[in-house]
């Protein structure tokens, strides 16, 4: 299960160096890391942990980014998300910035862990 998302980077997300906030980055692979794994698990999801990040060369204001999110664990209520960022610009090719592994939580409407398989709800997609 995947999901992608493209997001250009604007002077509101960069620190006074130029680069793009280190927050920023990770608050998009956190969101898109949820789509991917609300797809697999059909289930509202929360984040119960953030893998080492490494931040691998600088994003600039004006770079595109480009996020993918890949389910790679699939636990009883738990499910693993890889994370890639890709940074896009008018002066290089496409190179991979930053990547990491998210791990979320599926639950139900009390907050609790409910199982990601549940046999009583429609089949997961492919
Ligand atoms: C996520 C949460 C519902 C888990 O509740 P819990 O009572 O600790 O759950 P359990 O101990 O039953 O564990 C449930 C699953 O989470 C996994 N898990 C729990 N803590 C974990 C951790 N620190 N790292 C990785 N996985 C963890 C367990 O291994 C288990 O997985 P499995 O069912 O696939 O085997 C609860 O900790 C919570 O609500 N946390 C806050 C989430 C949040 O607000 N996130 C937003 C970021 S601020």
């Amino acid at each position: 299960m995947e999901a992608r998302t493209l997001e250009l980077v604007f002077p509101e997300h960069a620190n006074p160096g130029g680069n793009a906030f280190g927050g920023f980055v990770l608050g998009l692979m956190d969101k898109v890391g949820s789509y991917a794994a609300i797809r697999r698990a059909r289930k509202r999801c929360v984040t119960v942990r953030v893998g080492e990040v490494v931040f691998e060369v600088p994003i600039k204001v004006g770079d595109l980014l480009e996020v993918v999110a890949r389910v790679v664990r699939v636990g009883r209520t738990s499910l693993t998300v890889e994370v890639e960022v890709y940074r896009e610009n008018l002066r290089e090719p496409k190179v991979l910035a930053t990547k990491g592994n998210l791990t979320y939580v599926a639950v139900d409407e009390q907050g609790r862990p409910a199982p990601v398989d549940d046999p009583t709800s429609a089949a997961p997609q492919p």
